[in-house]
């Protein structure tokens, strides 16, 4: 079995969010492993449009904010948290969300096996579990093979934006996508936060305690034979 980038957790279920796993999954969510590889996008969305991949929502406060304010293109979030998922699907409903489905297991799995080649037009992995131990490292969601999975799967010009709170992991995020042959640094190191990525009030609490977040924003080129 391959190694996992997320913790094995277990949530408490509100009645709340009970009712919006009941009522919602269906309409909104698939699990990973029930979705057709490849996966036709236009077909789940009913359009088409550019595709951003959200990758590990936590309980999908931004991805909302994002999707509401963009309704020209169309969020796939995917994440393992029962919770968070649960959540998100209540914020589908309550914002009348038409541009918002999600994807219930591990992103990786998904990109690999069900995402066509330069079929995105962004891929975001905020603040990524840091697995801050030495051992864990292997365990990180930026890492060069993971990084060029996720580029592959980016559109010529396609963006793959990374935060992150942990200054040692920007570091390595840094490295890892200047490294990658296909990216290209969209500012000269670090990239200010853009004003489409909301502040989280887990960000905001740690900028208070003196960790402020580092925004990464990368963009895909390559040569193609016609240029
Ligand atoms: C530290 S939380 C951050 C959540 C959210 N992006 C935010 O900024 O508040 C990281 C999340 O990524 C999810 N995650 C980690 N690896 C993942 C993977 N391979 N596929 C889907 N979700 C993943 C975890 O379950 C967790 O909820």
């Amino acid at each position: 079995m391959s190694i996992r980038t997320y913790h094995p957790r277990r949530g408490r279920l509100s009645g709340r969010h009970h009712d919006a796993l009941d009522r919602l999954f269906a309409a909104y969510a698939t699990t990973v492993a029930e979705l057709p590889a490849p996966l036709d996008l236009p077909a789940v969305f009913g359009r088409t449009a550019p595709v951003v991949l959200e990758i590990g929502f936590g309980m999908g406060d931004a991805t909302a904010e994002m999707a509401a304010a963009d309704p020209d293109r169309d969020y796939l979030a995917v994440e393992v948290h029962t919770p968070g998922i649960a959540h998100l699907l209540a914020l589908i409903e309550q914002r009348e969300l038409t541009n918002v489905r999600v994807a219930v297991g591990d992103a990786l799995d998904l990109a690999r096996r069900c995402l066509p080649e330069q079929s995105l037009d962004a891929v975001h992995a905020y603040f990524p579990d840091p697995w801050p131990k030495a051992r864990h490292h292997k365990r990180r969601l930026i890492q060069p093979a993971h990084v060029a999975l996720l580029r592959s799967r980016l559109r010529r010009g396609g963006r793959l934006h990374c935060a992150t709170d942990w200054a040692p992991y920007a570091e390595v995020m840094l490295a890892t996508l200047t490294a990658d042959p296909e990216l290209v640094n969209t500012h000269d190191g670090y990239a200010p936060r853009p004003a489409y990525r909301p502040q989280t009030k887990f960000e905001r609490r740690g900028v208070r305690a003196g960790r402020p977040a580092y925004d990464l924003v990368f963009e895909r080129s390559f040569d193609t034979a016609d240029g």
